[in-house]
């Protein structure tokens, strides 16, 4: 014991930033054993944009190990067939989430019928692919509102609850876009990095509560790729030759695992990453 004292003193008269008080009582691990934590039984979730895409296939893998969902999406049909589909434990709320007010019907949702929320996933994003000074401003208020305040919205309206869970995870989006600088992504990308920014800012400030924030940047086959290999064919065949595990991912098996084990309890000790799910294509430095 008295050579970590001395240890500790010796590092705190060379450290120039603050350090936690050498007295500072380490935080417990959470709960449960190895075996148990990839589920996500009785956790309570929010997941942005959740009707389709890898939103849905988020939703579905939740439900699957366990926990229940409160999906918020534009898409009406979609929420709704969703939610008959995977039954009790998903509650569909149409909406748009850069309506400050729908993200607090979304939250107020979840405790109202599951009793708490442990897990926020904004996945929901929507843009235009068009050359930077092409771009309105519509496209951007577009970007902007769908991908950067949702977050922001999503995540003021879920601190109470998050708090009182005392563990508790939110999961938000990024994209290669922003970090390779993809050309036609002007709105989307500087929405993406905006979102990286505040993910880390937001993981120091809430680690206190037990709050991990973490994104991911996904690489899947989605409608919304779909459409964008349609209309940018020439870009999409240089993304896709760039992945070393040579395909676009898949949102059921190969990114919603990522984004469940992020939600899990096996993931206790990890906030403020960047986390990519896209087969190899971009390594973080
Ligand atoms: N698929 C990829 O390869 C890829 C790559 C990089 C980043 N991402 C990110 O991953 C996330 C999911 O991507 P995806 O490919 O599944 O997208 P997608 O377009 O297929 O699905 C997005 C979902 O969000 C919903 N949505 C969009 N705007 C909304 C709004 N304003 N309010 C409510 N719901 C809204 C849509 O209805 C849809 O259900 C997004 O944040 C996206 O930027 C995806």
């Amino acid at each position: 014991m008295y050579l970590v004292v001395e240890h500790r003193k010796k590092r705190l008269r060379r450290c120039a930033w603050p350090v936690p008080p050498v007295d500072a009582a380490p935080r417990a691990p959470t709960k449960g054993s190895a075996m148990e934590n990839l589920s996500l039984q009785g956790k309570s979730a929010v997941v942005t944009g959740g009707a389709s895409g890898i939103g849905g296939a988020v939703t579905k893998l939740f439900v699957a190990r366990g926990a229940r969902v409160v999906v918020v999406d534009l898409q009406q049909e979609a929420g709704e067939a969703l939610a008959r589909e995977l039954g009790d434990a998903v509650v569909f709320l149409q909406g748009d989430v850069s309506d400050p007010a729908v993200a607090r019907a979304a939250v107020a949702a979840a405790v109202e019928r599951f009793g708490k929320l442990d897990v926020l996933v904004n996945n929901a994003s929507a843009s235009r692919q068009k050359p930077f000074e092409e771009q309105t401003d519509d496209d951007w208020d577009l970007a902007m509102g769908s991908g950067l305040y949702s977050t922001r919205n999503f995540m003021l309206a879920a601190l109470p609850e998050l708090k009182k869970t005392g563990n508790a995870s939110v999961i938000n989006f990024g994209s290669g876009a922003g970090l390779d600088g993809q050309v036609n992504q002007a709105s989307y990308a500087a929405a993406k990095e905006a979102i990286r920014g505040l993910s880390r800012v937001v993981a120091n400030e809430w680690a206190p509560f037990n709050i991990r924030v973490n994104v991911v940047c996904p690489m899947a086959m989605t409608g919304g790729v779909a459409q964008w290999a349609q209309a940018r064919p020439e870009q999409y065949a240089q993304s896709a030759a760039k992945v070393p595990l040579g395909r676009f991912g898949d949102p059921d098996h190969d990114v919603a695992p990522i984004i469940a084990f992020l939600a899990s309890d096996d993931a206790q000790y990890m906030t403020g990453q960047t986390v990519m799910a896209d087969g190899g294509a971009i390594k973080l430095r």
